[in-house]
């Protein structure tokens, strides 16, 4: 089969089309023919991994080993990058129950990656749901990390129906989803992002957007019961004015002096401190699967590429530009 490949960490140029081994499903997995795999945050760090300093990684710096166990320290260990997706299931180990031949899915694989290919394997019980019948399969691709990851940070937040929450990162794959879940939830959220994507963060139903380039939301007098902070760019001691009397700073990146901060603040004072590990849960997406039909959630794509131009993609990417989602789609031109 093809697939986009990179055998050493670097720019963009690294990712190449090859012809790599068809994987073959266990008797628990399933084997998915791939249509469309979105550029996230994770994919471009894994494609330069080894020339991501501590400063620019945002975790605590054990996590920084841990992921250079994972994703190689000179080399990559993985070779084919894209963690979520959405396509068609070609067949079927022996013990799968949940899927059958030919059901349209969509699918998030963390770490393990391997999306940007014409085929890849999952087990059926892992992050996997049926695709949602009223999304194309680049929407679909688009849903399932930020999806699954605002859902379980959210959750951790405490958020609640008529509370005022800000999303610091809210064009981001977290961001955007986790916008979304709070206006359905019931809060009332403004959206933090960059210039180009005021645009975006207005369309996804935020009642509110700042510019983080020309308003510090730290300075405006607002009050929140939710501040969550996906980058962790902001910082407690200049949100606590900003927060509520029992507000919640919620961090999703965050370095030590955040964890101190979460510990004191359990056992002192009224505001919180959470920095938070999303869990990965399959019912979550099956949720999200749900939501959208209904018409409460969606996904923008700004870019759709063919997977021979992953590079192009991930250059657009880059380049600071993009107003949604950033698809690679799977031609499957062989076939
Ligand atoms: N805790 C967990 O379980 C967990 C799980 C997954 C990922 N993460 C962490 O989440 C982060 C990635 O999140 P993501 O996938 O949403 O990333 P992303 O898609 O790259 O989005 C990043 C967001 O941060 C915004 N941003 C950039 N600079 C900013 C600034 N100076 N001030 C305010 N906002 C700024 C961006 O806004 P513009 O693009 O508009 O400029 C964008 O909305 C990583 O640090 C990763 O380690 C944590």
């Amino acid at each position: 089969m093809q697939a986009v490949v990179y055998t050493e960490f670097g720019p963009p140029d690294v990712l190449h089309l090859a012809e790599v081994q068809k994987p073959v499903p266990k008797d628990n997995e399933v084997l998915i023919r791939v249509s469309a795999a979105p550029v996230s945050y994770g994919d471009l760090a894994a494609r330069n991994f080894k020339n991501i300093s501590a400063g620019e990684f945002h975790m605590p710096l054990p996590l920084l080993f841990a992921s250079r166990m994972v994703f190689g320290f000179n080399k990559p260990k993985i070779n084919i990058l894209g963690s979520e997706f959405a396509g068609e299931i070609e067949s079927a180990g022996k013990d799968v129950k949940l899927f059958k031949e030919g059901d349209q899915v969509m699918g998030y694989l963390g770490q393990r990656m391997g999306a940007y290919a014409e085929y890849l394997c999952m087990p059926e019980d892992g992050s996997l749901a049926l695709k949602p019948a009223n999304m194309t399969y680049a929407e679909a691709a688009a849903v399932p990390y930020g999806a699954i990851m605002a859902t379980s940070l959210l959750r951790k937040g405490n958020i609640q129906s008529g509370h005022k929450v800000l999303i610091n990162g809210a064009s981001g794959g977290i961001g955007s989803a986790a916008l979304q879940l709070a206006r359905y939830y019931g809060a009332e959220v403004t959206g933090v992002c960059g210039t180009p994507r005021i645009e975006y963060v207005k369309s996804l139903g935020a009642d509110r957007v700042i510019d983080y380039t020309i308003e510090d939301f730290t300075q405006n007098g607002e009050t929140y019961d939710l501040i969550f902070d996906v980058l962790g760019m902001s910082s407690f001691s200049r949100c606590k004015n900003s927060l509520k009397q029992n507000g919640i700073y919620l961090l999703a990146s965050f370095k030590m002096k955040p964890l101190f901060q979460m510990l004191w603040t359990t056992v002192a004072g009224s505001q919180k401190v959470i920095c938070a590990m999303a869990s990965e849960k399959s019912e979550d997406l099956v949720s999200i699967k749900e939501l959208i039909e209904a018409g409460k959630f969606k996904s923008i794509i700004d870019q759709c590429y063919p997977l021979e131009q992953a590079a192009e993609a991930h250059r657009y990417v880059e380049s600071g530009l993009k107003k949604g989602q950033v698809v690679i789609t799977v031609g499957h031109n062989n076939k």
